[in-house]
């Protein structure tokens, strides 16, 4: 039997009795089988140990919401849902704003053309069904993605009339805090900011009067 304890690079600050146990694999020391044993029942304790972890995990990630994840339709009751309020869910892990416009908000869309970059929806940001001057299926109920088209910020809503921090101007709509984008109550994005486009509208379905599918289209 050759036992080499010839040092290899990097190892000459080790113990003799350590080099052989790290590096020599022809010697069987007397009690390596009981060593053996110990590194089984270690290696098995942590196979137990994993599993016992990962079980919450898995168990969390139930298939409904392994879908939704990975874009899934989801469903949205809107039966609660007062004029003038907003309702947020979740769709493919970005939130979906339904705004149940008032006929005073719907007037207002009509006013401010001019101001807007993208007045008629020509950039396709909505599905054709949504390419309307309100942009929805339903004129009293906006669906889109509050996920501002500058960076990625999540804009606030603001739906009050010419409040003092965003002047004369503001009609209601959606404002970005982060480089000052700004968007109407259609989602429709102002002209001279950073936001490039307007708000995305997802394809979306009515399955009655108060319950929404997003993330389908019009059957
Ligand atoms: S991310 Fe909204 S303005 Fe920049």
């Amino acid at each position: 039997m050759n036992v080499n304890l010839t040092n290899p690079e990097g190892s000459e600050s080790l113990p003799a009795v350590e080099q052989a146990n790290v590096f020599d694999v022809t010697h069987e020391p007397p009690d390596l089988a009981r060593r053996r044993v110990l590194v089984g029942a270690t290696t098995a304790l942590g196979t137990i140990g994993i599993a016992v972890a990962t079980v919450p995990f898995v168990a969390s990630m139930l298939p409904s919401e392994r879908a939704k994840v990975a874009g899934a339709p989801v469903e949205a009751d809107i039966s609660k849902l007062e004029p003038g309020a907003l309702l947020t869910v979740e769709w493919r892990g970005k939130p979906v704003w339904i705004l149940h416009r008032t006929d005073e908000m719907l007037q207002l869309l009509e006013k401010d053309h001019q101001r807007l970059s993208d007045p008629e929806s020509e950039v396709l940001q909505q599905p054709a069904y949504c390419k309307n001057s309100t942009r929805s299926i339903k004129p009293e109920y906006l669906v889109t993605v509050g996920i501002c088209t500058h960076l990625g910020c999540v804009p606030t809503f603001r739906p009050e009339v010419a409040p003092a921090d965003l002047g004369s101007g503001w009609l209601g709509g959606f404002y970005c805090p982060c480089h000052g984008s700004k968007f109407d109550l259609a989602g429709r994005v102002y002209k001279g900011v950073p936001a490039p486009t307007n708000l995305v509208i997802p394809r979306h379905n009515y399955l009655s009067d108060f319950k929404l599918l997003i993330g389908i289209d019009v059957a």
